[in-house]
C-alpha cells in the first residue's frame, strides 16, 4: 500500500453536527486519525479524478476529544464553549475576464496574512462564510498573478484556499459555508470534494440547513449559494421556504442561536421572499458575499453582520447599498460599512458579543457590540 503524504488537514464541523478530521493526501491510502488514545480509520471521501490527483479522507471525531491528529500532524481539538470566534469570508484571489487581482502581492491579496493573524489569536472556532475560489481564468500577461493556476482543480484549490489556510487549520476547528463561487456551475465539484459538510460528494444546487451546538451557542448553517441577488427565481421559492422552516425548527430551544450563511438574506430576492418569520428565533445573522465589513439593524429581524473582507477585491461603495437593498425590510439606524481587508473577532461578553474588525496585521479598525438582537459599531482611529 502506498504511504500517503498529507497535503492539507483540518478539523471541521459536519452537517451531522459532529467535528470531523479531513485530510487531503497524495497516495492511495488514507492515513489513520487519532483522538486522545484512540486510533480512528479515515474513510476515503473522494478518490483522484480529472483535475484532482489527490485523495480526500474524513472521519468523525468524538466531541470531547482533547488531542486530535492525522498521522503525525496535530489538529486543534473540537470547540466546547467558544469565547473567541473568528469569522472571515470572500477570500479568493479574483482572476476574471476583466480583472486580475495581484495574487502574488501580499498587500493586494491579503488572505495569507489574514490566516497568520487569525492563527496567532488561537480562536476557539473559525467560520468561513463562503467564496473560496476566484481564480477562474488564466492570469493575463504582465499581471501580478503570473504563474497562478485556475479552474476547479486541485492546483487552484491549493493556491486559493487550502495552502494559505494552513495556519488556521493548525490552530482552530472550522465551520465552512458555501458561497456562490462554489455553486455547481463554478467550483461546486471541488467544494463537495474538499469542504462540503455532508457525507455525499455529488454536487447539488442546494443542501439542507444543519445545526452545530457549541456550549450555549447554536449555529445554524444555511446554504445560499444559488439564491438570486436580484429578483426572485420561482423554482427556488418552495425549496427556500422549506429550508427556512427547517432552520427555524433547528433554532427552537437554543439559549442563543446564530443564522450563518453566505448571502445576506435581507438583501437578496429569493430569501427575502421565502423567509417569512423564520429568523425570529435567531439572535444574529452572519453572512459574507458583499466584500466589506458591514453591520445593520433591521426592523423586526435579527441584526446582520457581514464579514466579506477576507481577501477578494473589496466592494468600496456598498455601505449605503446595505440599507437600500432590503426591499420591504427597513434598516433601523444607519448601516455601518468599512471597506477594508481583514476579519471579524467575536468575543463573548456577559451581555452577548463584541465584534472587532482586524486588519491583516491584526490591528483593530472597528468595534461593535452585538447584544440583545442589535448591533452597533464604531470606527477605531
Ligand atoms: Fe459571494
Amino acid at each position: 500500500m502506498l504511504i500517503a503524504t498529507i497535503l492539507s488537514a483540518w478539523l471541521q464541523y459536519g452537517a451531522d453536527g459532529e467535528p470531523h478530521a479531513r485530510a487531503v493526501v497524495s497516495g492511495a491510502a488514507c492515513p489513520a486519525a487519532r483522538a486522545d488514545e484512540k486510533l480512528l480509520a479515515m474513510e476515503r471521501r473522494a478518490a483522484g479524478g480529472p483535475g484532482f490527483d489527490d485523495v480526500v479522507c474524513d472521519v468523525a471525531i468524538p466531541k470531547d476529544a482533547k488531542r486530535v491528529a492525522v498521522d503525525a500532524r496535530a489538529l486543534p481539538a473540537p470547540a466546547h464553549d467558544p469565547r473567541t470566534i473568528v469569522v472571515l469570508g470572500d477570500t479568493g484571489c479574483r482572476i476574471s475576464l476583466v480583472l486580475a487581482q495581484g495574487c502574488n502581492d501580499p498587500s493586494a491579496w491579503p488572505l495569507p496574512a489574514n490566516a497568520r493573524a487569525i492563527a496567532a489569536l488561537h480562536p476557539d472556532l473559525v467560520i468561513h462564510v463562503g467564496d473560496y475560489l476566484y481564480r477562474e481564468r488564466a492570469c493575463p500577461a504582465l499581471s501580478a498573478c503570473s504563474g497562478s493556476p485556475h479552474g476547479d482543480n486541485a492546483f487552484a484549490w491549493q493556491a486559493d484556499w487550502l495552502r494559505p489556510a494552513a495556519p488556521i487549520f493548525a490552530n482552530a476547528p472550522m465551520l465552512m459555508l458555501r458561497g456562490n463561487h462554489e455553486e455547481c456551475s463554478r467550483n461546486g465539484p471541488g467544494w463537495f470534494r474538499y469542504l462540503d459538510p455532508h457525507a455525499s460528494t455529488a454536487c447539488k444546487d442546494t443542501t439542507d440547513p444543519y445545526a452545530v451546538d457549541l456550549g450555549t451557542l447554536r449555529i445554524v448553517a444555511f446554504d445560499s449559494a444559488v439564491a438570486e441577488d436580484q429578483g426572485v427565481n420561482d423554482d427556488h421559492g418552495p425549496i427556500y421556504r422549506r429550508q427556512f422552516a427547517q432552520a427555524r425548527a433547528l433554532a427552537i430551544g437554543a439559549s442563543e442561536a446564530w443564522f450563518v450563511t453566505h448571502r445576506p438574506p435581507y438583501t437578496n430576492g429569493d430569501e427575502r421572499d421565502a423567509m417569512g418569520d423564520a429568523l425570529q428565533p435567531f439572535d444574529a445573522v452572519l453572512s459574507g458575499h458583499i466584500h466589506l465589513f458591514g453591520a445593520v439593524d433591521v426592523d423586526g429581524q435579527p441584526p446582520l453582520v457581514i464579514n466579506g473582507e477576507g481577501g477578494t477585491r473589496l466592494d468600496l461603495n456598498y455601505a449605503s447599498f446595505l440599507g437600500l437593498a432590503m426591499g420591504k425590510l427597513h434598516a433601523a439606524g444607519t448601516p455601518f460599512g468599512e471597506a477594508r481587508f481583514g476579519f471579524g473577532v467575536y468575543r463573548r461578553t456577559n451581555a452577548g458579543w463584541t465584534v472587532s474588525l482586524r486588519d491583516p496585521g491584526g490591528v483593530e479598525r472597528a468595534v461593535c457590540v452585538l447584544a440583545k438582537r442589535s448591533v452597533h459599531c464604531e470606527r477605531v482611529e
